[in-house]
């Protein structure tokens, strides 16, 4: 049987590198998340973008009945394969879209969490309208975001990416609107959520890799979607080594290991909506 290629250029992009690469170094801040979320036994999570679990898996760790969703179906294999290795019955991942979640019933889950995930999809008012719409009344709904212009890790990373990338199609709304407290509140207020619902923290991320930052620069520059793509397009300018050498310059002045390895923090902004 042969696949057809998606024509999706949300999901072609998630799909074109192997994102797993990068979220190894992430696992100890994604536990730590969801150990201040208090996620407990016996609650149903849904985790949107999840990746290959590194929010979601914890959360099962802890009992909760978790169901991660992505748009990426490498990603979802992969979770799928952690989740049986790790023997953890109570969770599944399965193939869907922030922006449209029709599979998902209404007042489904006590928690919606989305680190650095649904901000990735197109029409962030169908997204909060989504999340908001699966959340059952008393619930939460925990997004992480990363800021536009902010000076550390993911933002930058973006920031410099963008700046050697083809502009975006005509009415693309960058996902780094979601770090922008405003939007945020006018896209979930337009789906019904009182403003005094929604609240915002500053957090930070940590990615922790057993190598030099320019051996991590290299796992981004293989594995991540928006840098492989900034790669290819800077080299049918002949930019590749200007990008090349921006982005080492950045990984340099943010790491702070001191033993050859890499430790590079990133703030975001953390959404708590009460529904
Ligand atoms: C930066 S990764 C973060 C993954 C995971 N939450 C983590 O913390 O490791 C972004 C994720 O969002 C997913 N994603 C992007 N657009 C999406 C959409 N429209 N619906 C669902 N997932 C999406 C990608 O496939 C990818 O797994």
């Amino acid at each position: 049987m042969t696949t057809t290629p998606s024509t999706n250029p949300n999901k072609t992009l998630w799909e074109k590198g192997d994102f797993t690469q990068l979220a190894q170094a992430m696992r100890g801040s994604g536990d730590a998340l969801i150990e201040s979320l208090g996620v407990t036994s016996g609650m149903k999570v849904l985790d949107l973008g999840c990746g290959d679990g590194t929010t979601a898996v914890p959360s099962a760790q802890r009992g909760a009945e978790v169901l991660g969703v992505d748009i990426a179906s490498n990603l979802v294999a992969a979770g799928n394969a952690r989740a049986r290795e790790l023997g953890l019955s109570n969770l599944t991942f399965q193939e869907g879209d922030a922006s449209d979640l029709a599979d998902l019933e209404d007042d489904t889950f006590d928690m919606v969490v989305s680190i650095f995930g649904a901000m990735f999809a197109p029409r962030p008012f169908d997204v909060a309208k989504e999340m908001v719409r699966v959340t059952k009344p008393g619930g939460r709904v925990v997004m992480g975001n990363w800021i536009p212009n902010d000076p550390t890790l993911v933002a930058q990373i973006l920031k410099i990416s963008s700046a050697y990338t083809p502009p975006p199609p005509e009415g693309f709304v960058s996902p780094m609107t979601w770090g922008v407290e405003d939007e945020v509140v006018e896209r979930f207020t337009a789906a019904g959520v009182p403003r005094e619902n929604i609240s915002f923290e500053r957090d930070t991320y940590l990615f922790e890799y057993d190598g030099t930052a320019s051996e991590y620069l290299d796992v981004f520059r293989r594995y991540y979607g928006p840098t492989m793509n900034a790669y290819e397009a800077a080299a049918a300018n002949g930019k590749e080594d200007e990008l090349h050498a921006e982005l080492e310059t950045l990984f340099d002045q943010q790491n702070t290991s001191e033993e050859g390895k890499t430790r590079l923090t990133a703030t975001f902004l953390r959404v708590t909506v009460r529904v």
